[in-house]
């Protein structure tokens, strides 16, 4: 694939629920290694997109199609089997359980061995298990959290959790990264962490990332382009420059709040 690629692309999705239009016939693509953003006002339908890419939500119209499947007609299982991963508005960790056992834990969810075939195979199943391992230690000195992997998450600081949520999608090792305002609720220091770990994964890895994101300006730094969404409704699409100038974008950030 060249760098031209749409590696996902939407297509007159549409989601409602009851009588709200949570997204309507909403299209956009993504392209192979670029950092793509989603924005908008509060209730605009960002975590809603997110959720029908990731097979969470059922859109009742359009398509999205990711190297020629339609993920609105896939299981939620086999989407992150596929390669898409996510990190969620609201944290979901296993809030008992250590960063590492965290990590592990994502590992062994979608990439296990069947049950029996490691009671037969337990030399390969160890030899796996040693691997998973490695893994999960490179992503946890990736993100800068070894001095926390044997902490409960539910203790940690809210960054740090965010930080072991994003460690969490990436022992997935995804080739897209769905990413659910993983800065909100930061610090300053904090949100520039966070963009460091993103544009460094993106660099590194080469990983196509969606970053759904409430804050315009940060976003406006880090994403080759742009989709603003308001009411459910795509009103703007183009790189940061195109879309910050574009007058129903100013005029939908000024109407909040
Ligand atoms: N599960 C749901 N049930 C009912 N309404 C929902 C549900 N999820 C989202 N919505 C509605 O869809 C709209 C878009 O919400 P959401 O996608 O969460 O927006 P954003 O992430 O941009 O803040 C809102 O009006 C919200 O109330
Ligand atoms: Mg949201």
């Amino acid at each position: 694939m060249d760098s031209n690629t749409n590696l996902l692309t939407v297509e007159h999705v549409s989601l409602h629920f009851g009588g709200t239009a949570a997204l309507s016939s909403v299209s956009f693509t993504v392209k192979k290694g670029e950092i793509r953003a989603i924005i908008g006002p509060n209730g605009a339908g960002k975590t809603s997109m997110l959720n029908c890419i990731s097979g969470f939500y059922r859109p009742q119209e359009g398509s999205i199609t990711y190297r020629g499947t339609d993920l609105t007609k896939t299981a939620t299982p086999k989407i992150a089997a596929l390669g898409l991963a996510r990190t969620f508005q609201n944290i979901a960790l296993y809030t008992g359980l250590s960063t590492l056992d965290n990590l592990m834990a994502a590992r062994h969810i979608h990439m296990k061995q069947s049950s029996l075939a490691s009671m037969i195979y337990w030399g390969a199943a160890q030899r796996e298990e040693v691997a998973h391992r490695e893994k999960v230690e490179e992503i946890i000195d990736f993100l800068e959290i070894a001095q926390i992997r044997k902490a409960v998450v539910g203790a940690l600081p809210y960054g740090l959790r965010k930080r072991v949520e994003l460690g969490r999608a990436l022992a997935l090792e995804p080739d897209i990264l769905l990413l659910d305002e993983p800065m909100a609720g930061m610090n300053v220091e904090e949100k520039e962490d966070m963009a460091r770990f993103i544009l460094d994964i993106h660099e590194r890895r080469g990983t196509t990332i969606v970053l759904i994101e409430h804050d315009m300006g940060l976003v406006m730094d880090i994403s080759d382009r742009v989709v603003v969404l308001d009411f459910g409704i795509k009103i703007g699409d183009g790189t940061p420059d195109e879309v910050k100038d574009n007058a129903d974008v100013v005029k939908a950030y000024l109407g909040e709040g």
